[in-house]
């Protein structure tokens, strides 16, 4: 039988308190591919440990493991950081997906805010290019949720939440981020079709944890940094490497957009 995922994410978070003493906190942030220096300038850690320490998370024995988790004091806020996260594609269903967004909510966060790594297939929006995500198309066809529970999605992404961003960095653009389930890339005939249905962006994580986070009520901000040119535009071949390379030449702009919009919440 399936583990209940919000008992789960009680037990997690009960864990986390008497870990790092913290009562409750404030945000929570999770970092995508490439996003770990971005991490960093949020301010060091009172405390880092393996996600796995936790109920429910992932053991590192397990490929793809779900990182490491850190507390850290920022001003007057306690952000929970989670460096790495699962996917869908590892194949341990919805559930270990929203796992970490859904303890961030047990441990009293009421602010989430999720990063990525992301194909571009909007012109405008080269690779170094961190977008804003609006809106999402759930190509995952998933659901984190079950049962009758027919939360509303029409704001998932907080406008207030997007001013904030967009105070801190005037320039920063929006666009619609596209979840495939992976762990192949698109081919052409497939970003064809998501152009043309309004998709900018496209990775293969966040949409389900935001649904996650809209269910436990949270307000949610999610920002996709542009590594890459999606398949079939501008010749572009795709790599891995070339997706962390990217996430890693950027990092110093969004982290202190990160930064900027954190001290602004
Ligand atoms: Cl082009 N596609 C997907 N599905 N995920 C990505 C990507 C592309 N680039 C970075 N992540």
């Amino acid at each position: 039988m399936r583990t209940d995922p919000k008992q789960m994410a009680q037990k997690a978070a009960e864990e986390l308190r008497s870990r790092t003493g913290v009562d409750s906190y404030d945000a929570a942030l999770v970092m995508g591919s490439g996003w770990a220096p971005a991490a960093d300038m949020l301010g060091a850690a009172d405390d880092e440990f393996p996600a796995s320490d936790l109920a429910g998370f992932l053991p590192p024995a397990v490929e793809g493991h779900s990182g490491s988790i850190r507390s850290v004091t920022r001003g007057d806020k306690r952000l929970l950081v989670f460096l790495g996260r699962t996917h869908l594609y590892e194949g341990h269903g919805t559930d270990a997906v929203a796992h970490g967004v859904r303890t961030a909510a047990a441990a009293g966060a009421s602010t989430v805010i999720l990063t990525n790594a992301a194909g571009s297939l909007n012109p405008e929006f080269g690779v170094g290019t961190p977008v804003l995500i609006s809106d999402h198309l759930n190509f995952t066809m998933r659901s984190p949720l079950s049962g009758a529970n027919f939360v509303d999605l029409s704001r998932t992404y907080s406008t207030r939440l997007r001013e904030l961003a967009k105070e801190a960095e005037p320039s920063l653009r929006e666009g619609v981020y596209a979840a495939m389930p992976g762990p192949h890339f698109e081919t052409p005939a497939e970003i064809r079709m998501l152009r043309s249905l309004g998709a900018d962006l496209v990775g293969m994580s966040t949409v389900l944890e935001a649904i996650a986070a809209r269910e436990h009520g949270a307000e949610v901000m999610a920002i996709s940094l542009v590594t890459n040119i999606a398949a079939g535009l501008e010749g572009a071949n795709l790599d891995h490497q070339e997706v962390l390379a990217a996430g890693r030449s950027a990092a110093g702009d969004v982290g202190e957009l990160l930064t900027a919009v954190v001290d602004k919440l």
